[in-house]
């Protein structure tokens, strides 16, 4: 290209704002502090590194999010915020409406997003000022991580109903062998209760449920058949090690030392981060009575306003991270399927494969639901609020299924 051409197309992009001076370092609060997450981040901060972007990662740990969010809004209350942030479903229009984000409007034009995002992407990120935040991620929750080995000793299927699920952990367990990996934190055991809800009422009894948070669907009979299913779980997977990180449950799934681990496909990053061999040695299975369903989360990443960050930065930093082979190598790495449609799936994993068919299917059969305990459907101090009692009644065997259904009554009604 002459120089005459390259001066024009800089021209027009310093027209919409996208190029900018260099940022001299940009500040990412995340919690992406596995070994596969990090193995993603590795992709992101080499390609703002290409583009002379210096990172200055701000990583919190706790997977889901929870002491993240914490920290982005003490440091947003003292004036202070990072430059950009990971962040999920509707907080975005609640960091809006505080009008502390540097909208993505010009970046979206240039991408064509209104073409290119799938119309679950568009609808995400977007508020009344247009698009406000960058997605990134689309994670499928409603996954079963079955040790082929383990199960193959036990001579078993792979469940496909929580009756066969069931009984092939109580013969696991009966033979020493760990049933379910799971970290013992809130966000991890309300999952499990997220599928249970699933499996038991279906995807329009959970989203009312759920999402819509409905009193007469919570205080059901569906609801406490679930809940029946839950106090079973919580009896059979008897974990001693409060507060275990989801990847140290994956570590366990992947070592032998556990039979079956259900969570979102960041699983699948950290599996491939570790050289395990994923399908054959660790297999993805809809979780029991899900198959049909997506149930997602999606990651996207908010640009805030402040002294040392400013729009045209900001758009810069965002021009960089919307570019769609980025996106392709971050999700390949992350577990996740792309936010695109734009995107080919080659390389991806078989599970990115399954996870993509399902997306489409769930899609088409209106079967893609958000993950309520995973930020996606309700505000963060309700999420919280209900995620910490489901993790009560888990725990306090004494507890009554009554006393849960009126906490979740109670806590819809007042947020
Ligand atoms: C989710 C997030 C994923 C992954 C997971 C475990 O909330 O969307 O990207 O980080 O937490 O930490």
């Amino acid at each position: 290209m002459n120089k005459l051409a390259i001066y024009l197309s800089t021209l027009s992009l310093t027209a919409v704002g996208l190029t900018a001076p260099r940022a001299a370092e940009v500040e990412f609060l995340h919690w992406w502090t596995s070994k596969g997450e990090q193995h993603a981040m590795d992709v992101l901060t080499q390609h703002l590194e290409k583009h002379d972007i210096q990172l200055a990662p701000k990583p919190v740990l706790g997977g889901g999010g929870d002491s993240a969010m914490t920290v982005l809004q003490a440091r947003a209350l003292a004036g202070n915020p990072p430059s950009f942030a990971q962040i999920e479903g509707p907080s975005i229009r609640a960091w809006d409406a505080i009008g502390i984000l540097h909208d993505m409007n010009s970046v979206a034009k240039a991408h064509q997003w209104d073409a290119t995002l799938y119309p679950l992407s568009q609808q995400i990120n977007q508020s009344a000022n247009g698009y406000v935040a960058l997605p990134l991620t689309l994670h499928r929750l409603n996954w079963l991580w079955v040790n082929h080995q383990l199960l193959s000793e036990l001579n078993q299927p792979v469940p496909t109903t929580w009756q066969a699920m069931f009984t092939v952990m109580e013969q696991a367990k009966a033979q020493g062998i760990n049933p379910l990996a799971v970290g013992e934190q809130p966000w991890q055991i309300a999952q499990l209760f997220e599928n249970l809800v699933i499996a038991t009422g279906g995807v329009d009894f959970y989203t009312r449920a759920m999402v819509d948070l409905d009193p007469g669907s919570i205080d059901s009979d569906t609801l406490r058949a679930a809940l029946a299913q839950f106090r079973r779980l919580s009896l059979l997977i008897d974990n001693t090690l409060p507060n275990t990180r989801w990847d140290t449950a994956t570590k366990a799934l992947a070592s032998n030392q556990a039979l079956f681990q259900l969570g979102g496909d960041w699983i699948l990053g950290d599996l491939v981060a570790k050289g395990v061999e994923v399908p054959n040695q660790i297999g993805c299975y809809p979780a029991p009575e899900s198959d049909d369903v997506f149930l997602y989360n999606m990651d996207s990443l908010i640009f805030m306003v402040s002294k040392s960050f400013t729009k045209d930065q900001a758009n810069h930093v965002a021009n960089v991270l919307a570019d769609p082979e980025f996106q392709a190598q971050f999700n390949l790495r992350k577990g996740s399927i792309p936010v695109r449609t734009d995107i080919a799936l080659t390389d991806f994993n078989p599970c990115q494969i399954k996870a993509y068919q399902a997306f489409k299917k769930g899609v088409a059969q209106n079967k893609a639901v958000p993950s309520m305990i995973d930020s996606m459907a309700v505000n963060p101090v309700a999420q919280q609020a209900i995620n910490s009692e489901i993790f009560r009644f888990y725990r306090n065997k004494s507890l009554t299924e009554e006393r849960l259904i009126k906490r979740i009554i109670a806590i819809a009604e007042s947020h």
